[in-house]
């Protein structure tokens, strides 16, 4: 697929006032016109992962294969609890990784932007990339997006100063050139 590239995109808090859902609000905002990003508000809708359920995948698992399979890219705002993703992140991404014979997240360009604690989110996202590597993903390690402390300087609405702005900026850039890469090798 070419330009421009789909991008779907979800926050791994549920918290209103989320930094990692703003982070997520201002990538939609900024986003060059090659990636359209859509917002995705539903994964806390998924069931916790139970492999019982693949024998009949419940109507909001196959939607959320259908719409990996029809992206080109997934944007995740990722945030920290302790050392690690959250649930909801996690379940999410579980279920991205199956069924096991046609992963619905193979092939698909991910990325993490994350507003942490101290940690700025930097283990979530270590813990995850070489997991979702080996799972087919292509993920966008650099540049990193790992904000510590961050409330004060970014709204609900993803308004945010400029050092973050340009952070955010530079991941979807990195975004952009790993999908034209996939491309270029595929032609
Ligand atoms: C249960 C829990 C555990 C947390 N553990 C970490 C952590 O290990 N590292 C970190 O950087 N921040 C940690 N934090 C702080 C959150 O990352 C921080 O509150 C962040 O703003 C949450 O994202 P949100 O604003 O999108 O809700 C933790 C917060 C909670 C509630």
């Amino acid at each position: 697929m070419t330009s421009p590239y789909r991008v779907v995109a979800f926050s791994g808090s549920l918290r209103q006032g989320s930094t990692n859902t703003a982070l997520v609000r201002l990538a939609q905002r900024i986003a060059r016109p090659e990636l359209q990003i859509e917002w995705i508000d539903w994964v806390d809708q998924l069931p916790w992962m139970n492999p019982d359920l693949e024998e009949d995948p419940p109507a909001v698992v196959q939607r959320w294969w259908q719409t990996l399979r029809e992206a080109d890219g997934l944007l995740v705002g990722m945030p920290e609890y302790n050392w690690s993703p959250t649930p909801l992140a996690k379940n999410a991404l579980d279920w991205a990784t199956r069924p096991p014979d046609d992963r619905a997240i193979a092939g698909t360009v991910v990325a993490f932007i994350s507003s942490g604690g101290r940690g700025g989110g930097a283990k979530a996202q270590e813990n995850l990339t070489p997991i979702l590597g080996f799972m087919g993903a292509t993920m966008v390690v650099e540049p990193p997006v790992q904000l510590a402390l961050v409330r004060d300087r970014i709204d609900a609405d993803g308004n945010a100063d400029e050092e973050i702005t340009e952070a955010v900026r530079a991941k979807l850039d990195a975004m952009l050139e790993a999908l034209r890469q996939r491309d270029a090798a595929s032609a």
